[in-house]
This record gives structure tokens, sequence and C-alpha cells, in this order.
């Protein structure tokens, strides 16, 4: 039996604790080395250049601009629009998302690029709405500003030159993988019970000219995105907004029942914010500030683990008193994030939330022993106890030559968005509203929330949990990671980070690690689907210390992640591959 001492050490090593565990050997010793290969991930390292995504033609497009001498923001925008062809479930011109930059000195800086509510749009919109696919669900899409504004701020090459590969893979047609030909045949097959006239572009889009499923290796053509595209290189971010794009768009919108009108599409604006900024053991953790709740809660969650310390794992992956520890600081943040977090142009966040002082207080309930009921931490936020009210995103990674890093994660809300099409246009655009709070008030234990702070409102961003995120450390960035999958893209992050930062696994081995999710409300504690067994010995002492364990039935997000290893400066793409996923070195 390890002392206290020993299985406090790796929390306290950078506190001064009872540990001696020297951050400067973190790089050459366990961070960085090679690790065995690994069901969930396949990584490629380098001294040049690495993008990592969800699909093959999109890292190689960004590498390719990497290559071509480009620097991290350029190959990203060049990998998100090559997205917006090849994967076109979540990579989007209709949606919306949060990029972060670390350039190779100065602050990490978010661009945030969040749909905003149409300016029509009333507390009680959506009061009893139900229909999640319906144009009303649409908001203004803000991906084409935020990468304009990213290559603004940022980029050194012609943005021309960045749109260029994705009018290729569009126009030309890109090679189905089986990730996409599975998303594709998926959505297909439940559109197709829609009698909704509205739906029916999407249907005949995306349907195989012969009319059969697709199979992998099949080539996915799609011209009216090509000329979408060509547009966009030829007149610039504007035309999506103020062109024959944001006609077309506006002009489907109405016609079909949407809120998006031309003004709503001339009203938005990409704003570039200071990145979220935690110390974690010596690191410094960067994410999205709000109208992203990821920021601030992985930070809330992970000053918790500090406050209260975690075991040394040994061999395991996960042990039952540090998957204890970490869900409790979980429970705690979503229920701060669920309290106060919305957009910043619209509502006070209180400034101590970000305290450290805050989160060692917060951490105070945390018993070793026993999980905490939900329900005793509601606190003001009344909760209804009735009937249960009837209930996609991709991120990927940058590193270039020189350090600048990019992460970034983008979403359509639900995969497909809200199955929209105008043929005219040819992208998919989102049903992000369904981020907002709908019902004032109504908060209830199954994890609707109705607190003010993402109330609806005119021109106002809906809060997400997208949660790009960059860790340095002296300065130099060594990590660059997110993920997909709605309010479980906080959780993934903050899994990986404790395996990587934490427990010091390499990459690949922290990307492979099984994830759990608990989210407050509804208050079940989930543990991924896994064939490893890495969660036998974890589930009964868990549940006896009075979590409602779950087994997900799913895989739980998609990280393409790269780390970066500041001595030799090998930088060391992982594709997570959940979902599929690529990477590309130059
Ligand atoms: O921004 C958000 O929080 C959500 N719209 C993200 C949705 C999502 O990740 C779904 N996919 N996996």
């Amino acid at each position: 039996m390890p002392s206290t001492c020993t299985r406090r050490r790796l929390l306290k090593a950078g506190l001064g604790g009872c540990g001696s565990l020297a951050l400067s050997d973190l790089s050459t010793q366990r961070l960085f080395a090679d690790s065995p290969a690994q069901p969930l991930a396949r990584s490629a390292q380098t001294t040049g250049g690495v993008v990592t995504s969800n699909s093959a033609a999109a890292s190689d497009a960004g590498r390719d601009v990497l290559a071509a001498g480009g620097n991290a923001v350029d190959a990203a925008i060049a990998t998100a629009l090559a997205l917006a062809v090849t994967w076109p479930e979540a990579g989007n011109l209709g949606g919306g998302g949060f990029m972060l930059v670390a350039p190779p000195k100065g602050p990490t800086i978010c661009i945030d690029y969040r749909e905003t509510a149409p300016r029509s749009v009333t507390a009680t919109t959506f009061a009893q709405h139900t229909d999640r696919r319906h144009p009303k669900m649409v908001g203004v899409p803000g991906t084409v500003r935020g990468l304009a504004a990213a290559h603004q701020q940022f980029g050194s090459r012609p943005w021309g030159e960045l749109v260029a590969p994705a009018i290729e893979l569009a126009r030309a047609g890109c090679v189905v993988d089986r990730f996409l030909a599975e998303s594709i045949n998926e959505v297909l097959s439940l559109a197709v019970r829609s009698p909704q006239v509205y739906h029916a572009p999407l249907k005949q889009i995306f349907s195989h000219p012969d009319q059969r499923p697709w199979r992998s290796g099949d080539v996915l053509k799609q011209p009216a995105l090509a000329r979408t595209l060509g547009r966009l290189a030829d007149e610039g971010a504007d035309e999506f907004y103020a062109g024959q794009t944001g006609v077309q768009l506006a002009d489907f919108l109405q016609r079909h029942g949407g809120l998006v009108t031309r003004e709503d599409l001339l009203a938005y604006k990409a704003v570039a914010r200071p990145a979220t900024q935690t110390r974690f053991l010596g690191f410094e953790v960067c994410g999205p500030p709000p109208p992203s709740s990821g920021g601030m809660t992985i930070q809330l969650a992970l000053q918790m683990i500090e406050a209260i310390g975690l075991d040394d794992p040994g061999d395991a992956t996960w042990t039952a008193p540090n998957v204890h520890r970490i869900a409790e600081a979980m429970r705690r943040a979503f229920r701060e994030r669920a309290a106060h977090l919305g957009d910043p142009d619209f509502v006070s966040i209180p400034p101590n939330l970000s305290s450290e002082s805050f989160a060692r207080e917060l951490s105070r309930s945390i018993s070793l022993e026993r999980a905490t009921d939900s329900r005793q931490l509601a606190g003001d936020i009344p909760l209804t106890i009735g009937p249960p009210e009837s209930p996609d995103t991709t991120h990927f990674s940058v590193v270039d030559s020189q350090g600048m890093a990019v992460a970034n994660t983008y979403t359509l809300e639900a995969s497909w968005g809200a199955w929209l099409v105008d043929p005219r246009t040819g992208f998919v655009l989102n049903n992000e509203m369904g981020d907002f709070n709908w019902n004032p008030g109504y908060t209830n234990l199954d994890g609707r929330i109705g607190t003010a702070a993402n109330l609806v409102a005119p021109g106002k961003r809906m809060l997400s949990s997208q949660s790009p995120t960059l860790v340095k450390r002296d300065g130099q960035t060594i990590l660059v990671t997110g993920s997909p999958g709605g309010r479980t893209i906080i959780n993934t992050v903050l899994c990986i980070l404790v395996q990587h930062l934490a427990f010091q696994r390499p990459l690949a081995q922290a990307i492979a690690a099984p994830r759990f999710h608990h989210q407050w409300l509804p208050d079940r504690l989930l543990l991924e689907a896994t064939d490893e067994g890495v969660w036998e010995s974890v589930r009964e002492p868990l549940e006896a210390m009075g979590h409602r364990v779950e087994q997900s039935p799913y895989l739980q997000g998609a990280a393409h992640s790269i780390a970066v290893d500041p001595q030799t400066r090998i930088r060391i793409g992982v594709a997570d591959l959940r979902r599929g996923g690529s990477v590309a070195t130059t």
C-alpha cells in the first residue's frame, strides 16, 4: 500500500506538496515518450507541421498549405473549408464554432464565430416548440466570418489559395471512407421518413446517383457547394453574408418558415476574445471563453481536482477513487455552468467564477467517500420534479513549423444540423437554436436547464460546450486538443488533460483511454462504451459510493490532437479513431 504522500504525489507535485516530481523532467521522461500501439489512436511525428482532423483529405489540405509556406491559421482555414466538403455532418459553412490561436509569442486568442439568434426571436419563440429539424432552429451562421477574421488577423497566404482545395474536393469529388458512408446512409435513412418539403434537397443532394447505399471508395461530388466556394474564393467572406449566397440563404429560410433574414446575415460579426487561462500542475490551460462554457467549466473542474488531489493510478487507466473525485468536480462545475454562463455581451458572469479560491471553496463539499446527490447542489436554481420533457461537431488541431498552434471546434449542433440545404448553395444548415434555454425557470432532473443566463434573445449567442484547448508550459504550446460530443465535450477534454498532464501518459495513450461523463443533471455517471475491461474494477466501488453508474452505448468524442515537445521540437499528431481520423505531417 503506497504511503499517503506517494498516493497524492501527482497532483501535489507542482504545488510544493509532499511529492517531488520535477516539472522539468516531464518532457524527456514520460509525457512525450513513445507509446505502444493503441486501438483507438493513430499517431505520426515530425519536427515540421502537423494537422489532425476527422478526414484524410482535409488533413492533407492543411498539410499542403503548411508545405507551401502557410502558417497554422492558413492551414486551419484550408482544413475547415475542406471538412465542409468531406465531413458534411459537422464540417460546415452553415454553422459556427471557436478557433483558439496561439502565435509562437504572445497571448492565446479565441475567435468566437458562434451563431446568433435572429432578430425576430422573442422569449417565447421556442416555448412550445419540439421539432429540432425545423427551419426555425437555424441560427445565423458564423463559420465564414470566423475563418475570415482569423485570416485577417493571422493569415499569411492569399484567401483564394486556402479555399481552392475545398473547391476541388467539391467539384471533382471526395473519396468516401467508411465513416462518411455510414454517416450519409444513416441521415438518409432518417430523413427519408420526413414528409417536409424543406428536407427534400438534403435527400436529393446526398443520395447516391445509383440510388444505393454509399460504400467506402465511392466518390461524392457536390457541384452546388463547389460554386458557392468558388464565389467565396473570388469575392471573399462578404459574399456569404451580403452577396448571392446570402440572398439565396435568406430566401430559402424565409420561404420555409425560418427566422434568419438578410438583415440578420448582414449584422453578423465574429469576435476575437482573450482565451481563458488556468494554472494546472504548473501548466497553463487555455480554452474558449463564454459564449462557450468549455473554457470556464474545464477551469473550475481542474482547479477542484488540483485542490482535492488524485491517487497515483499506477498502471491502471482509471481507479475508482480517481473517477469519483473527477466526477464530483464535473458535477459541481456543470452546476455552476448552468447557473451562470451565457453570452457575455448579454449577461454578466460573476468574475470570481474563475478564481482558484472559489474552486477551492466549492471543492470543500466533496466527500472522498460518498457521491453527492446532485439535487443538493441546486441552491437557488429551482428544480422541477415532474414529467420528463421529450428531449455534430468536429474538432481539428494544427501546429506549424514555427510553433503557431490552432485548436478549432465547429458544429452544426446535431449531426447534419437541421437537415436543411438550399439546393442552390449546397451546404447544410445548423440547428443551433436548440442550445438556448427555451423555458424560463424550467430546470428538470433530466438535464433540461431553464436558468436566465442562456435564455434566447435577439442577436444573442447560445451557450456552447465546444472546448478547443491549448496547453502551454513556460509560454510554449505543448498540447492542442478538443472534441465533438455536446456537453460530453467538456469532460472528454478533462479526461485527456488528466491522463496526459497529471498521469503523464503519452498523448496516444491519453486519447485512447476510455472517458466518462457527469453533467450534474441528470444525476448519472456515464462510462464510455469500451471493450477493454477498464471499468470492471471501478464500477462496483463507484456504485457503493452512491454513484448512479450507467454504461454509455456510445464511444465518447473524437479528439484529434497534437503534443509538442518543446525540447526536441518533435510534434506528435494523434488521430482519435473513434469516428475516423487522419494525421498529416510535412
Ligand atoms: O456548441 C455546442 O455545445 C453543441 N452545439 C455541440 C454539439 C455537438 O457537439 C454534437 N456532436 N457531436
